[in-house]
Formats: structure tokens, sequence, C-alpha cells
């Protein structure tokens, strides 16, 4: 007799799914038992967003979260920051293996808009020592051995090896894999205090993010409420997906998931235009009054005008610097440009690059720098560019090129750089093919990679927002009097299109750098800059160019050419000669090492490349080697 309340409770839900499609919360879903289930979050086809899909185990009133190959019960939910908590999965009792060991852990599928974020600390249990050479730390400093140590559940796994790290670098953020070769047991624990004693640490839980979502998805009107219209969407074409689009004086609000309306808070944009009001009144002047009126409207206006510039500076100043906190960035006028380029002469070209040509300038105050022309796609509004040059200008870092500012009144928006003395790693690499300098040492290559590496790490986990360069090339590296790289053009390609005549595909990148799976989701992210470093790691040390038509038809790409001399096994092969020259074996071990690391970091798939912290600390340690033996 237990069948007639579940048919109740599932009528229930029936009911509750289809009348909500007709009502203002047209795509929310109904609560499975007592939770709530926010929007986009989808537990059946009829409401939230299908990308979002979980299960609701009516039995048991819980809601699941499906992995590739497992589930996990949703134990929190956090709309506003698009956040949720599993459970991860127990020890097997009396051992040291997680019961999901079998599925080798937690693994998402990537092609879904969740990912693990940097808030998991998670413990790896009953290591191999193969660990110990990651950059996980597993010594017996490791938090993992105060867990061990004070968790009864965990007493198995007391004498192995275990490890600590913080979750939500690029390698982690689809998965925490446990397998053989590795670990055989995780927890996991959201933003832990590690100095609180164990028995205050909270339940073990693994935070899974999701992406801000679009517009639901509609099959006709009646699926959107008054405020939205369902048409298709134009972003995914070929889909044939139609989403409810938010009528005109509504805004998408992706957390509540409904459309709000607009209120016009400012009120110089609502301001009608007055012209014609002038223009009846001149006209109903007398004739004589007519060149007074004229006089005092010209002088008005002329006061206008430049009441109106000063305001204008004022405010895009303020949108400039409005990213708070860090140095400000400074609105150049056109005037400062022109007088600091000598009127872009000729004798000023620094070079012409990607996205447009680079001058030399001097400021008033004697500052050298590098006045870069964007050549913008037309898109791109006066406010959108402040915007963005204003929170480039915050990034700082000894191995970035720092950008000074911009001017937005000549007919491209200029781009004002520091200036870097010795020229780009491209053009430096050059001379030394065409001997014009002296070969650059083993140890200077390793630390020009370390350096543009740290300044790429930098961008992607430090600066606030993160920045994906999206252009990361040897001509992108600058080198100081002293050899240091610099990285210039981070977050440019946000704001500028590549240029045609350059060698570059028609969307964005550099061709013999851009990842190959842009092709497949043209999305760039974080670990398409560390594609684009590998391929700089391989000119640094094959000391080739990225394409070179010189090279054979199928190793045009210096990418494939290293990739198929390595399923040769000729690894060596590809290294500098010169370079190869009277080292010593350690030097030789160092170069191999560094092959391996640009191939990691040319791997296929995303999830395979390391982040460019790893590739960083990667090439630290490489250099170590080389120092402590010397
Ligand atoms: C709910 O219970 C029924 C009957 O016990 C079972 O057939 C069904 O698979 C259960 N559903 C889930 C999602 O576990
Ligand atoms: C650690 O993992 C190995 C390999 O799966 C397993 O045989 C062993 O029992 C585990 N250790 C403990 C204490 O459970
Ligand atoms: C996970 O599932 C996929 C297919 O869904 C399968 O190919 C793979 O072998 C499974 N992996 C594990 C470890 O079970
Ligand atoms: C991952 O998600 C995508 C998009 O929903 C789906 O097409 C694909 O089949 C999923 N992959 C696996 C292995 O389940
Ligand atoms: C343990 O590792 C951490 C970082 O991985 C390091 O800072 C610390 O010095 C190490 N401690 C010992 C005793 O090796
Ligand atoms: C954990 O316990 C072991 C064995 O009792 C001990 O050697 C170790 O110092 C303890 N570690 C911590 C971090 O408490
Ligand atoms: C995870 O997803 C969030 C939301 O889309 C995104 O901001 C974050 O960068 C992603 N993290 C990683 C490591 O991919
Ligand atoms: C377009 O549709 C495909 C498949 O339906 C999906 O994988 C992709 O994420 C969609 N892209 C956008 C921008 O919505």
């Amino acid at each position: 007799m237990k069948a007639p309340p579940q048919v109740l409770l599932y009528t229930v839900v029936l009911i509750l799914t289809h009348t909500t499609t007709y009502t203002l919360s047209a795509t929310h879903c109904p609560p499975c038992g007592t939770y709530q289930v926010p929007y986009p979050l989808s537990t059946a086809p009829s409401c939230g967003d299908p990308d979002y899909t979980i299960l609701c185990d009516t039995n048991t009133s819980t809601l699941l979260f499906n992995t590739l190959n497992n589930t996990y019960p949703i134990t929190a939910i956090t709309p506003s920051n698009q956040r949720l908590t599993i459970q991860p999965s127990p020890l097997l009792s009396n051992t040291c293996v997680t019961s999901d060991y079998i599925h080798q852990g937690v693994q998402l599928n990537s092609s879904l808009p969740f990912n693990i974020t940097s808030s998991n600390t998670i413990m790896y249990l009953n290591c191999t020592t193969e660990l110990l050479s990651s950059p996980l730390n597993c010594n017996s400093t490791s938090l993992c051995h105060v867990y061990v140590n004070n968790t009864v559940v965990a007493a198995a796994c007391g004498s192995s090896l275990c490890c600590t790290f913080r979750a939500g670098g690029s390698s982690t953020s689809y998965s925490i894999r446990v397998r053989d070769s590795g670990c055989r047991a995780y927890t996991s624990f959201v933003n832990l205090d590690d100095e609180n004693p164990v028995n205050q640490w909270p339940e073990p839980g693994l935070e899974i993010q999701w992406v801000v979502p679009r517009e639901p998805v509609c099959e006709s009107q009646v699926d959107c409420d008054g405020s939205s219209t369902c048409g298709p969407d134009d972003l995914n074409g070929s889909s044939g997906i139609s989403r409810c689009f938010c009528n005109s004086g509504f805004t998408w609000d992706p957390i509540e998931g409904i459309c709000v309306k607009d209120d016009c808070q400012n009120p110089d944009g609502c301001s009608t235009d007055r012209t014609p009001l002038i223009a009846g009144l001149t006209a109903s002047i007398g004739a004589t009054l007519i060149v007074a009126t004229l006089a005092i409207l010209v002088y008005k206006r002329h006061r206008l005008i430049v009441e109106a510039q000063e305001r204008l500076t004022r405010e895009r100043e303020e949108i400039l610097n409005a990213n708070g906190g860090g140095r400000a960035a400074k609105l150049f006028t056109g005037r400062d440009i022109k007088k600091a380029t000598n009127n872009f002469s000729k004798d000023r070209l620094l070079g012409a690059g990607g996205y447009g040509e680079v001058f030399k300038g001097i400021l008033d105050d004697g500052t050298v720098v590098a006045v870069k022309c964007a050549k913008l796609g037309n898109t791109k509004g006066t406010d959108q560019v402040l915007n963005e040059v204003g929170i480039l200008c915050q990034v700082n870092h000894r191995n970035l090129v720092r950008l000074l500012g911009c001017c937005v009144e000549l007919e491209q928006p200029m781009l004002v750089y520091e200036y870097i003395e010795n020229g780009a790693l491209s053009e430096y690499l050059q001379s030394l093919r065409t001997g014009k300098r002296a070969l650059l040492s083993w140890t200077c290559r390793l630390k020009i990679a370390h350096d543009t590496a740290e300044g790429l790490a930098y961008l992607h986990s430090s600066a606030v927002p993160p920045i994906y360069h999206r252009d990361v090339k040897s001509s992108n590296i600058l080198l100081d009097e002293k050899l240091n790289a610099k990285v210039s053009d981070f977050g440019l390609s946000r704001l500028a299109h590549t240029d045609l005549s350059h060698i570059s595909t028609c969307a964005q990148g550099t061709l013999g750098y851009l990842d190959p799976e842009y092709y497949r989701n043209y999305q760039l992210t974080d670990k398409s800059d560390v594609y684009s470093f590998g391929v700089v790691l391989l000119e640094l040390l094959t000391s080739q160019k990225a394409i070179d038509f010189n090279r054979a038809a199928d190793d045009v790409n210096l990418s494939v050419y290293v990739q198929r001399m390595v399923e040769e096994e000729k690894l060596m092969g590809v290294v500098d000669p010169l370079l190869k020259e009277g080292a010593s074996t350690l030097e030789l071990d160092t170069m191999k090492a560094l092959v391996l690391l640009a191939l990691g970091c040319l791997e296929e798939r995303r999830q395979n490349r390391p982040s460019m912290k790893e590739v960083a600390e990667e090439i630290q340690y490489i250099m170590a080697i080389l120092t402590a033996n010397r």
C-alpha cells in the first residue's frame, strides 16, 4: 500500500511543472521535496535550462548531480554565486579506497557548464610515491596528515602517502581523479580554514560552479512570459534553438532567471534634444536682433562645447579608473600623442604588428613610451575601450609590459605602453638565425621562458578579473637590456581585431600558435594561452620560426614538426644544434625536460595541459637543477 502517496507526489510534480510553464516563473523547476531548484538548474525537460540538468530523486526527495560515470547527492545550492556542493564519495569501510574509485573519482563532462571551484581543499589519500615529484604538497607537513590522524573513518589511510592541494586549477577544474597510478582515495572541504582543529571542520563537500545562464529555451511564445519574446538563438545559428529574449525595456537577470524592467538612472542618457527649440526661437526674433543673438549663441555654444568637452574628459577618466585600487590609468589627449610621436613621423615607427602600427614616443616629462594604434572592430564603443584599458592598466607584474593609458580622441584609439629597449623575442631569434647576434645561452633561454610563464600565470590566476592573453607569441614577448622578458599586448584581443595582412586566422590568435580546440568550440581559455606558450617554448628550444614555409610542407607548423620528430623518437633532434654543441649531460637532460614540458602544453585536449602556474613552477624546477649542479 505504498503506491498511492507516490502517485500523488508524482502528480503534484506534474501539475507544478505543467502550470509553471504558463506563469511568470516559466523557467523555474518545482521544488524537489523541500529543496528549491533555482534557475537554470533543470530537473525536467520542461523547466530550467536543459544544459544544467540535475536529478530529483522523488523517492527520497534528494537532488542528485550526475558526473560522467557516477551520481552524487547535492547538499547545498547558492544561486547568487552559481554554486552547489556535492557530497564526495565515502571510503569503503576499513580501507583507504573511495567508493567512486571504480569510476576514477569525480569526472565532470567538460562540455557542460559546470566546473570545480578553487574553494575546495582536496586531500588525496593512499598515493603512490610518484606524487612526491608533483606540485602537490605530499610531505609530512601536508594538511592531509592532520585530517587522517584525527578522523576515525580515515584510520586505514594512516601509514600511506597523502597529499593536499587547492582545486580549481585548470588541471582539476573538471576532475578529481583517483586511480592506481596516483591516489586511490580523496576527500574535499569547501572553504576550509586550516587553522581550525579537525573537529571544527565542515562536513566533506565538493563545490561546483555553473556558468551564468542564458535566457530560457522555448518552443513557442507560450513558453515565455509577457516580458520576453520567443526567438531564434542567433548566437548558435545552426542549433535551431529558440530562447525567450527580453523585450526592449527589460534586461535578462541570469540569477533570478527573469527579465527585469530597466529603470533610467542616468539623467544625461535620457535628456531630449533641444536643438529644434533654439531654431524655432531664432526664427521668431526680429532681423536686427538676429546678429546679436547669433553672437551670444555662438559664444554660448562655444562655452557649451568647452564645458561638454571638460565633462566628457572627466567622465572618461572616471570610466578609465573605475576599477578601483592600483595605479591610475592616464587619459592622453590627441595633442599629447601627436607631440610625443612627432606627428607619427616615419622615423618613430617601431614596427607594425597584428594590431596596428607602433611608434616610439617621448612625453613632455621625458618618459619614453611605445604608442600603439589599435585597429578596433567596429562594434567597440569608446566607453568599452576605456573600461577595458582601465582594467588592463591595473595589471602590474615585473614580467608584463605596463600599459600606462590611452587616447580616444584620434581616428583610432591609441594605447600607451612603457618602452622596452631590446625588442621582441621573435626578432632576437631571427637575428640569431642570420648570425647578427651571438648565441643565446641555454640558461638565458630558460630564464626568458620562466619570465614569460610567470607573467602569464599572473594574468591567469592573480589579475582581477583574470585575463587571458589570447595572442601569446614570440613577437609579443619583449626583452629589456638585461634580457628580462616582458609579455605585451595582454588582453588586447578583447579590444582589437587582428589585422588581416598579418598571418592570422580570421578570428583571434595567430596561425602557428592557435589552440586546436579553438576550432571545435570557438572559445579561448587560459589553456589556449598554455598551448601558444608551448609553441614559444619550441621556438626557444629549436631557434626556429613557429610558421616557416622553408620547412617541408607538412612541417611548416613548428608544433606539428616537433611532434612528428618525437613520434619518430628523435626528440633531441629538434633542439638547436648550437645549443647542444658542448652541452653537458645535465644540460642535455634539462633540454629534454623542456621539450617534454612543451609537448604537455601542446596536448590536444585542454584538460591534459598543465596550468600556466604549473608550467612556471616546472621551468623553475628545471632551472634549479641546473644551478644546483653548477
Ligand atoms: C523510486 O522507487 C521506485 C519503487 O521503489 C523505484 O522503482 C524507482 O527506481 C525509484 N526511483 C529512483 C529515482 O530511485
Ligand atoms: C591503497 O590502495 C591499494 C591499491 O588499490 C589497495 O590495495 C590498498 O588496500 C589501499 N590501502 C588501504 C590501507 O586501504
Ligand atoms: C566513464 O564513462 C564513459 C562513457 O560514459 C566510459 O567510456 C568510461 O570508460 C567510463 N570510465 C570509467 C572509469 O568508468
Ligand atoms: C557531455 O555533454 C555533452 C553536451 O551535453 C554531450 O553531448 C556528451 O554526450 C556528454 N559526454 C558524455 C561522455 O556523456
Ligand atoms: C613541505 O612542502 C611545502 C610546500 O610544498 C614546503 O613549503 C615545505 O617547506 C615542505 N616541508 C618540508 C619539511 O619538506
Ligand atoms: C600523525 O600521526 C603520525 C603517527 O602517529 C605522526 O607521526 C605524525 O606526526 C602525525 N602528523 C600530524 C600532522 O599530526
Ligand atoms: C569555472 O567556471 C566559472 C564560471 O563560468 C569561470 O569563471 C571559471 O573561470 C571556471 N574555472 C576554471 C578553472 O575553468
Ligand atoms: C551551440 O550549440 C552546441 C551544440 O548544441 C553547443 O555545444 C554550444 O555550446 C552552443 N554554443 C553556444 C554559444 O551556445
